[in-house]
């Protein structure tokens, strides 16, 4: 798929530097002449949404950390400066947190997106695992910046979900005192969550390349699900895909700001806007929302150690996506069955996500059961199952063919589907 080399140098220099470090060539093979499907939809804007979304984290919180103080007693007040004092800090400060969030909207769309045209099917395994792994580096960094304010949620989000290691036997304690650097939540602690959230999103950045390396070796996959079968499928990344990201990035942005200058609170909880207090347990401790499905799955389970692997678990198996679904179709375009239970798969996320933010109390509790039991099986028993049972739709016999047959195109194209 990273075909043939169309780039000729127009230009001495080119010409020297392409004989030396051919940066010109790959940057040009990659993203001008780079053939892609022609029927790729808009929620395949959002790998280059992705993509702003780091950059932009990394410029504001490079500038954030010129006016941080990642010190117990100096943290909550150092954000409080950067608010009032520091020429644009609101803005910068405001941009940084929402951008987490914008991050999390984009990553998950970008996931559902991967799990409805089975994108992690042979042969993007690799591309799939490495964005589990990009995933996971993600809620750890988001978790570790959201410390960083020492506000009451930042203590008490830290002490609950860094106390959930305790749970595993013998290595549990070593590992939560590893993480505290001590024997509580302190100073200690801050200071390595600095040190982690500022060097992963640079890990996040190197893995990003991978993936997007091993996506351009085995080609985009498309809403049909079927590949490429010549050049009559594709078109040029440049100019179609480059404009069209561009369009899809400035409509994210114009959310972005919305969020950022009109409802810049709205993601955050008003109790972090309270200096962290280790006498003062607030009433309810919420993860940002974007770990509540997580959390709910770990309320989900009565024991301790149960739910601690429930939730690492409903990541875990993410990795082996690609070996549990047995069905030869991709798309869920042409499951009439996979797609029924991919439905309700995003209902039950979004109802844990919802479940994850109430009090842990008998009916909510009940529901979150329920959900998690349908998240596992949804992955376990019905992906595996449904390969042998389900009878799929025609396929078309290429993209072509479905592009023309989808428009009113070509008579051949008509009479095939
Ligand atoms: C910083 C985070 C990420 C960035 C910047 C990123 C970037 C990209 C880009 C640019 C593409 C190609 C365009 C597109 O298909 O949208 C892509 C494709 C893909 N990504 Fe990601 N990605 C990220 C996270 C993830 C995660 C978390 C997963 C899954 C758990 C994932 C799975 C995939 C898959 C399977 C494809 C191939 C899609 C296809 O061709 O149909 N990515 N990614």
């Amino acid at each position: 798929m990273s075909g043939h080399s169309t780039f000729e140098p127009q230009n001495g220099f080119v010409k020297w530097m392409e004989r030396r470090l051919p940066f010109i060539s790959l940057a040009h093979n990659s993203f001008v002449s780079y053939p892609v499907p022609k029927n790729l939809n808009y929620l395949w804007t959002f790998g280059a949404i992705l993509a702003v979304c780091l950059v932009a984290q990394i410029i504001t919180g490079v500038v954030l950390v010129m006016h941080y103080t990642p010190h117990t007693s100096m943290a909550f007040d150092s954000v409080e400066h950067i608010m009032r004092d520091v020429n644009w800090g609101w803005m910068l400060r405001y941009l940084h947190a929402n951008g987490a969030s914008m991050f999390f909207i984009a990553v998950y769309i970008h996931i559902f997106r991967g799990i409805y045209y089975g994108s992690y099917k042979e042969p993007r395994e690799v591309v799939w695992i490495l964005g589990v792994v990009i995933f996971l580096l993600m809620m750890a960094t988001g978790f570790m910046g959201y410390v960083l304010p020492w506000g009451q949620m930042s203590f008490w989000g830290a002490t609950v979900i860094t106390n959930l290691f305790s749970a595993f036997p013998i290595v549990g304690d070593p590992i939560v005192e590893l993480l505290w650097g001590g024997f509580s939540v302190d100073n200690p602690t801050l200071n390595r969550f600095f040190s982690l959230h500022y060097l992963l999103p640079f890990m996040l950045a190197a893995i990003v390349g991978l993936h997007i390396w091993a996506f351009h070796e085995v080609g985009n996959n498309n809403p049909t699900g079927v590949e490429v079968k010549d050049s009559q499928d594709t078109v040029p990344f440049t100019p179609y895909y480059t404009v069209k990201d561009l369009y899809a990035i400035v409509l994210f942005l114009i959310f972005f700001a919305w969020m950022a200058f009109m409802v810049p609170n709205f993601m955050g909880h008003p109790d972090n806007y309270i200096p962290a207090d280790s006498l003062v347990t607030p009433a309810h401790i919420v993860p940002e929302w974007y770990f509540l499905p997580f959390y709910a799955i770990l309320r989900a389970i009565p024991d301790k150690l149960g739910g601690v692997l429930a939730m690492f678990g409903a990541i875990a198996v993410l990795f082996v996506l690609p070996w549990l679904d047995t069905s030869k179709v991709r798309s869920n375009n042409y499951r009439p069955l996979g797609k029924q239970f991919f439905w309700i798969f995003v209902v039950v996320c979004l109802g844990l996500g919802y479940l994850g933010g109430k009090p842990a109390e008998d009916g909510y509790v009940l529901w979150a059961r329920i959900f998690t039991v349908y998240y596992f099986a949804y992955f376990l028993v019905i992906l595996p199952v449904l390969g042998f049972i389900e009878k799929p739709k025609a396929l078309p016999a290429s993209i072509s063919e479905a592009v023309l047959s989808k428009h009113g195109g070509s008579a051949a194209a008509d009479s095939k589907a």
